[in-house]
């Protein structure tokens, strides 16, 4: 398997205070550096590598980039010759230009996006350790997210105009990083459109997905809880925060999971939700859904999609 896993997340921010507060104490990631540009570094207390999250202040919000973590270095040049054989740029970027990550792989998706592949991250360890290790630390602040588990990328597309990034993605991340689609979303007439794409390369339902919409931008990141009880907990730790809740707990079709979609302080959506949904084993078979039942897809429950939840987010790059 070429790439391994979300690595991490850039997102900028426009109140380092607030958005420190917001992911320090409410989604409760720990602090882990800061840099001379004002970079703050931030990891889940279940994650064993530095970081999973940068955030980066900045006058306007959104996603700088995402990086994935491939198995072996050797990996990049691998992939880094089969993006430049569809003519597209790759470039090898030196150890350090990711911070406190080896050398990376620096690209451009089809829909844009930046994304960073690296083999190597500074190793810190889990909260709990590794020898007879308890289930959860103590003095694990408000939801105590476990890690970063994916992100959500909105796509261009405008079938009229014969452009649809969903579908340019889905055959990038297939056929260059051997990602695998797990669930799709079909409309237009004859369901021929290709919405939404969602794409793993472990086995979890999914590793990132993406929605078509009017620009290409940043829809989410999403960090992982245990249970539908920890995503109960998590919205009680928004209300006592006054944080900006976008969806209250639900249950999505697509993946099955159970979340909450909210907003940190610069507008970014978060989304903290639970369970594994199922497994995505390399040869379960793909899961369609129709234009008719988009709803459902979704918001599973209501089964109404909200038209906030296309049309709001913020920048891709
Ligand atoms: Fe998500």
């Amino acid at each position: 398997m070429a790439v391994m896993r979300i690595g991490h997340i850039n997102i900028r921010v426009l109140d380092m205070g607030a958005a420190r507060h917001h992911y320090e104490n409410v989604l409760g990631l720990l602090p882990q550096a800061e840099d001379a540009a004002g970079n703050v570094y931030l990891k889940g207390w279940d994650e064993w590598d530095k970081y999973s999250v940068i955030l980066s202040p900045s006058d306007h919000a959104g996603m700088n980039y995402v990086a994935y973590k491939v198995q072996h270095d050797a990996d990049l040049d691998l992939i880094k010759g089969r993006i430049e054989a569809l003519g597209r740029e790759a470039e090898m970027v030196a150890a350090g230009a990711l911070p406190f990550c080896g050398r990376a792989l620096r690209f451009n998706m089809p829909s844009g996006h930046l994304m960073y592949l690296y083999a190597e991250k500074e190793f810190v360890g889990k909260s709990v350790g590794v020898t007879n290790p308890e289930p959860w630390p103590d003095g694990l602040k408000g939801a105590g997210a476990h890690w970063l588990d994916h992100c959500l990328l909105m796509c261009e597309l405008d079938p009229e105009k014969g452009v649809n990034k969903v579908a340019e993605n889905e055959a990038f991340f297939r056929e260059v990083l051997e990602f695998r689609l797990t669930e799709q979303l079909m409309v237009g007439p004859g369901l021929v459109v290709q919405a939404a794409a969602f794409m793993t390369c472990t086995s979890t339902p999914h590793d990132i997905a993406f929605v078509g919409g009017p620009q290409m931008g940043f829809h989410h990141a999403s960090f992982y809880l245990d249970e539908w009880s920890d995503v109960l907990k998590a919205a009680d730790v928004m209300g006592k925060n006054k944080v900006k809740i976008d969806v209250t707990p639900q249950r999505h079709g697509i993946t099955r999971g159970a979340t909450i979609y909210f907003f940190d302080p610069s507008g970014n959506r978060n989304e903290t939700f639970g369970g594994l949904g199922y497994l995505a084993h390399p040869d379960m078979p793909v899961i369609t859904w129709t234009e008719e039942e988009i709803g459902s897809a979704i918001f599973y429950h209501t089964g109404e999609l909200k038209e906030s939840f296309t049309t709001v987010y913020t920048e891709g790059i």
